[in-house]
């Protein structure tokens, strides 16, 4: 039996709900205005550049290639070093464009809260919610931040403030590569130098690898380590379970809670 493109396409698409795939996204941002579409012009899938550290191939590639990571954090180093203040850092951030997430991004999602808190919390990068809003931590993982810290007597609005590794939305949420972590260090080190926090929190495994170059939550939760920044100032961190793993496997809350009374009582420590 003879089926239609339309058809063909319809079961394609089908199948791609079916196996779970609910975005029309590639591990890279996609410049679609440099996509020419008509229907008689459909382009072939770009296949990556030999040089990406991802295996998935993505969808359409951008028309400009993203400089150079190399070049990127010298350029965001440079940049970070100038930022004298939160809102300096801040509105650099906003205006750099040396990190190809930035592309395929809403927008930019810096940090919220209370600067110069002593306490500040990272986590890994902005989702769906997060990117719609501008704000780190706004969306179901974020609420349960939220009571994570009322129960230690904290909050985003008085004491307390969140930022991520990663300042632009991955695309489908996907995991971010070494190059992007490394371009948006520099700022993740100045936005802690800036704020001179008593306790860092790592929100789960990924700011746990960025910052620490540790991997496994499971182990390093709940143990004090201490994080070196580039200006050779050293700051006491403690990584805890990421608050979307805990919706998911919520028999670990008991051990997120016994890491926020350590975390609280370092706070209130003299
Ligand atoms: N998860 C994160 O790690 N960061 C956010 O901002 C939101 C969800």
């Amino acid at each position: 039996m003879e089926i239609s493109e339309q058809q063909a396409a319809e079961a394609l698409l089908r199948w791609y709900a079916e196996m779970g795939v609910d975005e029309a996204v590639g591990p890279a941002p996609a410049d679609l205005y440099a996509w020419q579409n008509s229907s008689t012009d459909i382009k072939k899938p770009v296949p990556a550049p030999k040089d990406t550290a991802t295996p998935i191939t993505p969808i359409f590639q951008a028309e400009e290639a993203a400089p150079a990571a190399e070049e990127a954090i010298a350029t965001a180093r440079k940049i970070a070093a100038s930022c004298g203040s939160f809102e300096a850092l801040r509105d650099a951030v906003a205006e750099f464009d040396g990190c190809p997430l930035k592309a395929g991004a809403k927008q930019t999602v810096f940090a919220d809260g209370v600067p110069g808190s002593d306490l500040i919390v990272i986590g890994e990068a902005p989702g769906r919610e997060e990117d719609r809003t501008g704000k780190p931590f706004v969306g179901r993982a974020g609420q349960l931040l939220d009571r994570m810290l009322a129960a230690i007597g904290r909050s985003r609005t008085q004491d307390t403030l969140i930022s991520n590794v990663i300042y632009w939305r991955p695309p489908g949420n996907r995991t971010p590569t070494q190059d992007e972590t490394a371009i948006c260090r520099p700022f993740v080190e100045k936005l802690i130098e800036l704020t001179e926090p008593k306790v860092i929190v790592l929100a789960g495994g990924a700011p746990l690898q960025a910052l620490l170059d540790i991997s496994g939550i499971m182990r390093a939760r709940g143990v004090w380590r201490e994080l070196e920044l580039e200006s050779g100032a050293r700051f006491p961190v403690m990584p805890i379970f990421h608050p979307a793993f805990l919706l998911r496997q919520p028999a670990n809350k008991r051990l997120a809670w016994a890491d926020l009374q350590t975390i609280e009582a370092r706070l209130t420590k003299g």
